[in-house]
């Protein structure tokens, strides 16, 4: 069976943002986190209080923060180290987010650390943040496939994705960072996590759309029980030290194929679907998202 209720984690202010070539005006993230919210998503990822010269597009996370920290919403941001946990502590956050790989490249190049030393960096985060009383959601990106070292063994990812949970992760994301997934490999991991020890219900799934596979592969998740699905708001996206990663689902490609189920997820789609058009004339190109295209009107 399918879940009743799906919890869309919108991921368009941060994972959408910090793969732009041109970065956004503070006062435009602002804008586009309200209207996420106005539109009915309850948990949008903001920002990263990450390195500012690794991602100089959410330098501002200083900035941006207390802007939308008002907003009735669950705002989680990205943390990779205690000074990025102290830096979202200071302005009140109230989820954070650690993000470890399941490939000792990709640790590499977006951590500068080894799989096990990226995990012992996050130890005292998770520890201090859970000791705080903040949720603390762990990514583990790389689930699938990996630009330098190819197919990824689902032995690896269940070993990094125990780790993280070990931690205290509250919840863990399955990244398909690069976008490689197809739906059988979806449902071979999440057997292979359950069996593991890993509860699907703790689970969340991240899909880039590459190939078009995120849709089927999220509906193949669905089918094996889990129930938070991330997606980004017109299908902006990527990251920047991926190479070859495209744009997350669209969230409105996912409310659609939702709705379509009778599963409720609280989203007003003609909102949306109005604020990603606003946001893509602010980046000066359409949104790739197909119920985006045909939902519009100009
Ligand atoms: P490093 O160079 O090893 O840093 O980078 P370090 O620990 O050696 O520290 C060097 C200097 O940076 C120090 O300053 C620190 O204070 C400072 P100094 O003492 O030399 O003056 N520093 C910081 N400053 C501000 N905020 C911080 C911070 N940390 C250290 N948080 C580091 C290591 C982790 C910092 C760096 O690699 C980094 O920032 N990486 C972030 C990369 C990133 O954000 N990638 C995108 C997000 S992941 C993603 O998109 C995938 C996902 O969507 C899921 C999927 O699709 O798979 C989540
Ligand atoms: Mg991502």
């Amino acid at each position: 069976g399918l879940p009743a209720r799906v919890r869309i984690h919108e991921v368009g202010a941060r994972d959408g943002l910090q793969n732009e070539k041109a970065v956004v005006p503070v006062e435009v993230k602002a804008e586009f986190v309200g209207r996420l919210a106005g539109a009915g998503l309850s948990t949008i990822e903001a920002t990263s209080f990450v390195h500012p010269k690794w991602v100089p597009q959410l330098a501002d996370a200083e900035e941006l923060y207390p802007r939308v920290a008002a907003l009735p919403v669950a705002l989680p941001v990205l943390v990779p180290n205690e000074r990025g946990l102290d830096r979202a502590l200071a302005l009140g956050a109230r989820r954070v987010a650690v993000f470890a790989s399941a490939t000792e490249s990709f640790a590499r190049a977006n951590l500068n650390r080894t799989v096990d030393e990226s995990l012992a960096m996050f130890a005292p985060v998770v520890a201090r943040a859970k000791a705080a009383g903040v949720h603390v959601r762990g990514y583990l990106s790389m689930c699938f496939g990996d630009p330098w070292e190819g197919a990824v063994p689902v032995a690896r990812v269940v070993r990094v994705c125990r780790a993280l949970k070990e931690l205290g992760c509250d919840e863990i994301s399955l990244g398909d960072t690069i976008g490689v997934a197809t739906p059988g490999h979806v449902t071979a991991l999440l057997d292979a996590l359950t069996a593991g020890g890993v509860p699907v219900d703790t689970l969340a799934v991240h899909f880039h759309d590459t190939y078009g596979q995120a849709l089927a592969n999220t509906l193949a998740a669905l089918q094996r029980g889990v129930s938070t699905v991330d997606a980004s708001a017109g299908g902006l996206g990527g990251c920047p030290y991926a190479k070859s990663a495209t744009g997350n689902l669209a969230t409105e490609d996912l409310v659609w194929m939702l709705r379509g189920l009778g599963i409720d997820t609280g989203v007003d789609l003609d909102r949306l679907v109005a604020t990603s058009v606003w946001m893509a004339a602010h980046l000066g190109r359409p949104s790739p998202s197909r119920t985006v295209r045909a939902l519009s009107h100009d």
